[in-house]
């Protein structure tokens, strides 16, 4: 059987559940695909494990049990330090997986390790938005002039197949692209909505639940939904930078704002936007009426319609979330692992 062997780089909620998922399907993709999945190595910021033959199902398990910052405890397959040329050298990954949080001022640590992967001549598959959205052009261009594929579905609308929807829109052209694209916000304003409660409250809430960012500011000033109309900017070649989507802060709104908008026969979104002809972009917060489209969509849910020179097409799904993550990252790892060319980017 094919042999794909698999680094994970970044082992916090996205990379653990990433190891177990890859645990629990390993059998079902052998059977259905042919082709083994080997985890070789893993890293966090403090250390790595490695295993050259790759972990059993049961060890990457337990892998998922250490604490934060832990991997160096993982013995006997344990190093205190970190080396992605030690680990290369040691375990030759065919596939390189991307897990480590969005830094889009550098673009760091991400961005070093995924050009260190492509002149390995590893395949990358990254969850972390920041090295797609401030160098697409260069990272595709080095991947391309080594026929190595560089993918990352999970970044936008991690649960739903929206990038690889939109990449097989081959004839039609894009005009406007409008949504929720964050799902912290959208279950802050839904709480709000449903339960008048307040900002700080229902911000608590998605901590605790897991949705928003390690730094919650990158969702609550619409970073993310921002990186994400990036990211969606380059997939359809007319790519746009961060700076040039105009944003507008979350954590202005008050609960008297919601009731308010309620009383109205209103509903408050926060949406994301871009009208690629005319270049216009943001991210703001937005009173629509409670027939809108997007005042269905509640909770975690995301939603992106799409208008194209044809018609539109509404998208509806989960956003993030480690589970949802996990699996639209292994479907872009199996998609490179049985050589599948059609979502080349
Ligand atoms: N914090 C992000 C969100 C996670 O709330 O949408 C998924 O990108």
């Amino acid at each position: 059987m094919k042999i794909a062997k698999i680094i994970i780089i970044g082992f916090g909620n996205v990379g653990r559940a990433f190891a177990r998922t890859i645990a629990l399907k390993k059998k079902f993709v052998e059977s259905r695909y042919g082709v083994s999945l080997s985890v070789v190595g893993v890293a966090d910021s403090k250390g790595m494990a490695l295993k050259s033959d790759g972990f059993s199902e049961y060890e990457l398990l337990k892998l998922c049990e250490v604490p934060r910052s832990g991997v160096n405890l993982f013995s006997p397959y344990a190093y205190n330090y970190v080396d992605l040329k030690y680990m290369y050298d040691m375990v030759q990954p065919d596939i390189h997986v991307e897990l480590t949080p969005a830094n889009y001022v550098t673009g760091e640590p991400g961005l070093t390790n995924i050009m260190f992967a492509l002149t390995r001549g590893a395949h990358v598959v990254t969850a972390n938005k920041a090295p797609i959205v401030l160098k697409y052009k260069e990272l595709l261009e080095i991947a391309k002039k080594r026929s190595l594929q560089l993918r990352f579905r999970s970044t936008v609308m991690g649960g739903t197949p929206l990038i690889d929807t939109i990449m097989s829109l081959r004839s039609e052209e894009i005009e406007k692209i409008e949504g929720i694209l964050n799902a912290t916000t959208n279950f802050i304003l839904t709480e709000m909505h449903d339960k008048l409660i307040d900002f700080e409250e229902a911000l608590k809430k998605a901590q605790i639940m897991g949705l928003a960012e390690a730094d919650p500011s990158l969702d609550i000033d619409g970073i993310d939904a921002a990186a994400k109309l990036v990211i969606l900017s380059h997939v359809i070649g007319c790519s746009i930078s961060l700076d040039e989507v105009k944003r507008e802060s979350l954590s202005k709104i008050k609960l008297r704002d919601v009731v308010e908008a309620i009383k109205e026969g209103f509903v408050i979104k926060y949406l994301a936007y871009f009208d690629v002809r005319r270049r216009e972009t943001y991210v703001r917060i937005v009173k629509i009426p409670k027939t809108d489209v997007f005042a269905q969509v509640n909770g975690s849910l995301n939603a992106v319609r799409i208008k194209t020179d044809v018609g539109e097409i509404l998208f509806v799904g989960k956003g993030g979330g480690g589970l949802e993550t996990a699996h639209s990252v292994l479907d872009d790892v199996i998609a490179i692992a049985i050589g599948s060319e059609g979502g080349m980017r």
